[in-house]
């Protein structure tokens, strides 16, 4: 079978991103340090020792900028602050300085294709007459019909209903997201000028690399006089263009901001890096991922397939070719804060697509019945998997306890303006954003002093770290053995298959690493075989030498192949 070679193993720290574990932090739900029921900077500090026991080797932190959160944090009034709700630049300054202790590197979420309404530009532009330059930050334009009363196009926002806002003066702005998100207009040189004072303000404070928020976004169209989109008015991956030739997503304009970005990065030692969240066709990520841009996109099918041996096989193929031909690796995402956690999407039907689970998150998760121990151990072969393939892995905040979604929430506490824009006909994101259980009682379970601002569920005890702590059995105790085996075996970024096709139809992947680390995923209804060596790890239970269903395991293998 195919072979993917590995340039030498990369020991340069400047090259620490390429086979790194990063933990994905939703800063409002993680840890409470004051009480009032949200996560802060102080209490991402106060857990940064759990972070380092579980063997992560950055963290990556949601925003946490002052916002009026009309999207969970993704709507910021100012770039270069910590929001008061979340603590101060001092506090910033003393989580970096503890992660630096502990060995864990720091990276922040930059939001670049809109800001929040309250940011000061747009405050600006409100007040300044049509045609100003505070106009021009943003996306301003006339509308249509006799009086103007109809929105310049016919975009729809990512969250439902028009993308077009009117202003009081009779202009719309643009915005692809919350009418609280406006969109900023990249053709503008302050717009740029002011994203690189953003990068080096926190690059400067120690941080080591970004995220970058729908990074696909920032180059529109916007010409005179702009197109309708007409048939084109789906903005998923697999709709878009793959031309670049898409008004408003994946443009090839956009990698010359990035080249720009990366000279900033590039003037520090080592190199600042960053990871984009790029919603596009596969065959279109490597230009994000290169090396004069942005050094990494995420790797979206991965997270999108179902847990399949057939087209996880074409799924990490593809992708560890599209890293290699970009120099840069792949990343492997199972759960982030915009997504049904994993454990409940497993717990589902297998054929269930993203518009089924919408549906059943609209029955609070009771139609059908997930089967939780089934989605549990799924979770677990896929954690595996996911922790022994080449490139990066980006593990979402009570992954490692294996939390379920909580489907339940009552529709009064929803947030999410996915569901506030749609008129309820999407529920949203807020199932996979309740704060996190640390210890197995107490108030909101440990999170914080106080109460949570989404309730968790009554059970929420069971999954806390405190509880699964020392538990063998326990999904906390597979991540952690996992990855600290993990940092005993990458060595390069190689991987080869091993076995005929054939297994792979059945559900075997079957994969090995430098070293004779093989990795056996048995994805299908029957056990079987292990091959032959020491088995390091599993992520269940195995019965004699065979492999169980949906059973992932480790091995030192004593003879290649089977
Ligand atoms: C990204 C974020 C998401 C946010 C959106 C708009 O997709 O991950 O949470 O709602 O951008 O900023």
């Amino acid at each position: 079978m195919l072979q993917h070679d590995s340039p030498a193993p990369s020991t340069h720290d400047a090259d620490w991103w390429r086979q790194a574990v990063v933990y994905q932090v939703y800063p409002r739900s993680f840890a409470d340090s004051d009480g009032d029921g949200i996560g802060d900077i102080p209490g991402v500090t106060s857990r940064l020792p759990y972070l380092a026991d579980l063997g992560v080797d950055a963290v990556w932190l949601s925003p946490f900028y002052p916002s009026q959160l009309a999207d969970g944090g993704y709507d910021v009034a100012d770039y270069r602050d910590v929001d008061p709700r979340l603590g101060t630049l001092e506090d910033f300054d003393a989580m970096v300085a503890e992660a630096d202790r502990l060995g864990l590197r720091v990276m922040v979420d930059i939001v670049p294709n809109h800001s929040s309404d309250q940011h000061v530009w747009f405050q600006q532009a409100l007040a300044a007459a049509p045609g100003s330059a505070a106009r021009e930050r943003y996306v301003f334009r006339d509308g249509r019909g006799p009086d103007g009363e109809l929105p310049p196009t016919d975009w729809p926002s990512s969250f439902g209903g028009p993308a077009w806002t009117r202003v009081p003066d009779g202009q719309w702005y643009l915005h692809l997201y919350a009418p609280q998100q406006p969109d900023f207009n990249w053709d503008n040189p302050e717009v740029r000028e002011d994203f690189h004072t953003t990068l080096r303000f926190w690059s400067d404070r120690g941080v080591a690399g970004f995220r970058v928020d729908v990074a696909h976004g920032l180059a529109k169209d916007l010409r005179a006089p702009l197109r309708d989109l007409g048939e084109q008015l789906s903005y998923q991956p697999g709709a878009l263009p793959l031309d670049g030739s898409h008004p408003l997503w994946d443009r090839d304009a956009v990698h010359e901001i990035y080249r720009g970005w990366r000279q900033v990065f590039d003037a520090y030692d080592p190199p600042r890096f960053a990871v984009a969240e790029a919603w596009v066709g596969a065959s279109r990520r490597t230009a994000y991922a290169s090396a004069d841009g942005l050094g990494q996109a995420f790797n979206f099918d991965f997270l999108g397939a179902p847990l399949d041996a057939t087209e996880m096989f074409t799924i990490i193929d593809a992708a560890l070719a599209d890293a290699r031909r970009a120099g840069a690796t792949s990343t492997w995402v199972l759960s982030n804060h915009d997504v049904v956690r994993h454990v409940s999407r497993y717990a589902l039907p297998g054929d269930f697509t993203k518009q089924d689970i919408e549906a059943w998150l609209l029955t609070d998760g009771r139609e059908p019945e997930p089967d939780l121990p089934k989605g549990m151990r799924k979770a677990r072969a896929a954690a595996l998997l996911m922790l022994a393939l080449p490139g990066s892995a980006y593990v979402y905040q009570g992954e490692e306890l294996g939390l379920p979604e909580v489907a339940d929430l009552d529709r009064a506490d929803l947030r999410d303006p996915m569901w506030i824009r749609s008129d309820g006909r999407v529920k949203g994101r807020d199932g996979c954003r309740v704060p996190l259980p640390w210890t197995a009682e107490g108030a909101s379970f440990g999170f914080g002093r106080g109460g949570s601002w989404l309730p968790q569920p009554a059970d929420w005890g069971r999954y806390a770290a405190e509880t699964q702590r020392g538990d063998k059995e326990s999904f906390l105790e597979l991540y952690r053995e996992a990855l600290r085996l993990r940092r005993t075996l990458v060595t390069d970024e190689g991987l080869e298959w091993v076995g005929p096709r054939e297994g792979v139809r059945q559900g075997l992947l079957h994969f090995a690493r430098t070293g004779d680390w093989h990795t056996v995923s048995n994805l299908g209804d029957e056990p079987v075989p292990l091959p032959r060596g020491e088995v390091l790890l599993a992520s269940g239970p195995l019965t004699g030498d065979k492999l169980p269903p949906w059973t992932t395991a480790w091995l030192r293998a004593t003879a290649p192949g089977r």
